[in-house]
């Protein structure tokens, strides 16, 4: 039978000298070795960075779907096929720049673009837990890069680290609450640390593809 696909999301802007990218790939060329009849579908939003959302795409995407206008369904459109791929996919990996201390703009036009009443999450009317997400959960592995150092817990810069904590609420908010983060730093550097951190991040993702569900399930625990 065949297996729902592995969603590859890309964001860096850079496509030969990524650091993102090569572990992307590392990934999902592994998940192709250990899946057979496995399949990829490749959301690259570095190379090809969604529409900024406007006002005719909040309108359209709070019509109800009955109420639509033709224009209103061409207007999601975009919209509709990332949602298809992150419900249809059997898990994701997401590959991620630090920009400026948080995601690159065209991810974040792709988190306005999928997060959607009614479709990735819904309104409950409980004051005490307002919403509901709405994508079944599925293993996520999140790979960041940033130029140096000292963003993790208890180090000098956490407080500007706005990428983790930005995805992550994020992907909780519409359900994908299944992640396991894998970080390379010092890119900008080069030198020994990056080395270091890049060698133990592809360790990482082996260690990850290796696993059962729930030993990633795990991981992305101990990490978070
Ligand atoms: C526009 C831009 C902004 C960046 N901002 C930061 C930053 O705020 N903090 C940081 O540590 N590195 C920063 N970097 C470095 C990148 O995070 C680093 O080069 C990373 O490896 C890029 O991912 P990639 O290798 O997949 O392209 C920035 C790089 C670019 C191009």
């Amino acid at each position: 039978m065949k297996k729902k696909p592995l969603l590859v999301i890309n964001a860096s802007g850079r496509v030969t000298r990524s650091v993102t990218r090569r572990l992307t790939k590392h990934f999902a060329e592994g998940w192709l070795a250990r899946h057979p009849n496995a399949s990829l579908v490749d959301r690259d939003v570095g190379t090809h960075p969604p529409t900024a959302i406007t006002e005719s795409f909040i309108a359209a995407a709070f019509t109800p779907a009955s109420a639509r206008t033709p224009e209103m369904h061409l207007e999601l459109a975009q919209s509709d096929a990332m949602i298809h791929e992150l419900f249809d996919a059997e898990a994701i990996v997401m590959g991620v720049p630090m920009y400026n201390f948080g995601m690159p703009a065209q991810l974040k036009a792709f988190f306005d673009q999928i997060i959607r009443v009614g479709r990735t999450f819904n309104f409950t009317g409980d004051a005490e837990n307002p919403y509901q997400p709405l994508i079944p959960p599925k293993p996520l592995v999140l790979i960041t890069s940033t130029g140096t150092g000292g963003y993790g817990p208890g180090e000098p810069y956490e407080h500007l680290n706005f990428l983790e904590p930005h995805l992550t609420s994020l992907l909780h908010f519409v359900g994908l609450s299944n992640i396991t983060p894998v970080r390379v730093d010092f890119e900008e550097h080069k030198g020994e640390a990056f080395e270091r951190s890049l060698a133990e991040a592809q360790e990482r993702l082996d260690v990850i593809l290796g696993s059962s569900a729930d030993e990633v399930e795990a991981l992305g625990a101990v990490a978070a």
